[in-house]
């Protein structure tokens, strides 16, 4: 089921392309020589072990890290991502794992946070609104824009974080693990968010350890492994299938299992 990077992805010209990043840490190369192709309305899975190089390589597109040699283009042109406020700008939008949301402060402050816009200041009217018009078009549940972000659950609080990263209208949002710390209903809810965020037209990659979530939502799963791209997988694929490109083991536990599995019901 593992292929190129470009067949059964979606037509035309990817928004972002990386050919032969790499990043080192010293003596310790966290990724080497990664290919990855990102399509507007497509949803890619980034999957991996720990220190597989998931979050290098969305802090490499977030701005964050610089890698030692590869190039990246971004809308038809090779960019170079030199900081965060760069990556934003040219429409690169990172919903990082601790989300990094104001407890104290409303659901509207937090969606606006330090990004009021230029050059007159948004009145709290206009940014309640446009808060609203936001998570209604993404038929978020939130159930009152003035809430503070502490009343809030986990699924809400990413809804809030998603809904955030999207008020620049950015080509491509990174999600990291996003749905880690939910429950099964708030997960749900989140994976349909994702759905609509991709159906707006914008690009996705979403890291995630939970291959079912991966599977409900992904266009195309990625698999790095010891900071090397390790196959593209896609829904269909088996459980086994992906934990062996991620494990690097064609004959692994799970393998294992259902093969014993198999041979007990035939016996
Ligand atoms: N800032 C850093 N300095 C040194 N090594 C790092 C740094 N960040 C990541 N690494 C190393 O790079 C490798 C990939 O890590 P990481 O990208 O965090 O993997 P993942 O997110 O897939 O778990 C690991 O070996 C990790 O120890
Ligand atoms: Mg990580």
């Amino acid at each position: 089921m593992s292929d190129n990077a470009n067949t059964r992805s979606k037509p035309g010209a990817p928004v972002l392309s990386l050919r032969g990043i790499s990043k080192n840490f010293g003596a310790v190369s966290a990724l080497t020589d990664i290919e990855l192709d990102v399509h507007a309305g497509e949803v890619v899975a980034l999957v991996g072990d720990n220190g597989a190089g998931k979050s290098t390589l969305v802090k490499v597109l977030a701005g964050v890290h610089q890698p030692s040699s590869g190039t990246i283009t971004f809308d038809g042109k090779e960019v170079d991502l030199t900081d965060p406020g760069t990556a934003l700008d040219l429409g690169i939008a990172t919903v990082f794992q601790d989300l990094a949301l104001c407890e104290n402060l409303d659901v509207v402050a937090n969606i606006f946070l330090g990004r009021e816009l230029k050059p007159a200041r948004l009145d709290e009217v206009t940014m309640e609104v446009k808060a609203w018009t936001l998570l209604n078009e993404l038929s978020a549940r939130i159930p009152d824009v003035r809430d503070v972000v502490a009343s809030l659950s986990g699924g809400q609080r990413q809804t809030v974080a998603i809904a955030r990263s999207l008020l620049l209208d950015p080509k491509l949002i990174m999600l990291d693990e996003p749905t880690a710390a939910l429950g099964v209903a708030q997960t749900a809810e989140v994976l349909n968010l994702i759905e609509r965020v991709r159906d707006r037209g914008h690009a996705v990659i979403m890291i995630s350890h939970n291959m079912e979530d991966v599977r409900a939502v992904a266009d195309r799963i990625v698999v790095l492994r010891l900071g090397r791209n390790n196959g593209v997988f896609y829904p269909d694929s088996s459980n086994q299938e992906l934990v062996a490109a991620i494990t690097g083991a064609t004959e692994n536990a799970v393998s294992r299992r259902a093969s014993r599995r198999q041979a007990e019901q035939s016996a």
